[in-house]
């Protein structure tokens, strides 16, 4: 109870059933860490929050989003029926396609396109247009209020175009054991 001595320089303030509790002082080395957060605090408060020298984050990935969209779109050019049906003839970009299909696509659609939550690709019934152009607008937009999804935040432009190739492919392919026919039929007349 008597140990009150303080070898490190330190100064025993506090003591219950001799725990003793030490006064020291603390390190520079944590001081000026300490220090340094609080101005970094304030400078950051002052040039985000009030003069809006940057962006926050949150506007700095929508920034940067925004300018991903606009320069993959810019690269890819218009989209149209012709570049998409190229595409679906096109043995590389059908390959990329499925494989999108496979990752994003089958838990609604079946993996051969014949629908189960999602309707039926492979018939000549289309609730949204089966042309190139509407299915290209249905899969990057979606219709989420319908449970279809929209891909083309989560995907990008190119792979939106490469996953409608693949899906120009299944068109009129009659998957067996597919889902009843939902929407209007079309003609034959947009795979070639
Ligand atoms: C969460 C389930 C779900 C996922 C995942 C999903 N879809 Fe759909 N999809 C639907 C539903 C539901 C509809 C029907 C929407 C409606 O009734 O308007 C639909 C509709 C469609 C249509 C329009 C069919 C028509 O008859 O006009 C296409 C094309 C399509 N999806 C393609 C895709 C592709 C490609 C993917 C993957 C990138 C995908 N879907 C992923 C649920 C899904």
């Amino acid at each position: 109870m008597s140990d009150r001595d303080d070898e490190d320089g330190g100064r025993v303030i506090h003591e219950v059933d001799g725990i003793q509790e030490y006064d020291n002082k603390l390190p520079n080395w944590w001081l000026y860490t300490l220090y340094g957060t609080i101005v970094f605090a304030v400078l950051y408060w002052f040039l985000y929050h009030q003069t809006k020298f940057g962006d926050l984050p949150r506007a700095e990935y929508q920034n940067e989003m925004d300018r991903f969209a606009e320069e993959e779109a810019r690269r890819s050019g218009p989209i149209t029926a012709e570049k998409l049906i190229l595409a679906s003839k096109d043995p590389a970009k059908v390959a990329q396609g499925k494989e999108i299909f496979q990752a994003s696509c089958v838990a609604c659609h079946r993996a051969d396109g014949g629908g189960s939550v999602g309707p039926n690709l492979t018939d000549e019934f289309w609730l949204h247009g089966g042309g190139p152009e509407a299915i290209f607008k249905t899969v990057a937009d979606g219709f989420a209020a319908k449970g279809m999804p929209a891909w083309r935040p989560q995907l990008g432009i190119v792979r939106v175009q490469s996953v409608t190739a693949y899906v120009l492919t299944m068109k009129n392919t009659h998957a067996p054991g597919g889902k009843a026919p939902q929407g209007e039929r079309e003609s034959f007349t947009t795979r070639d």
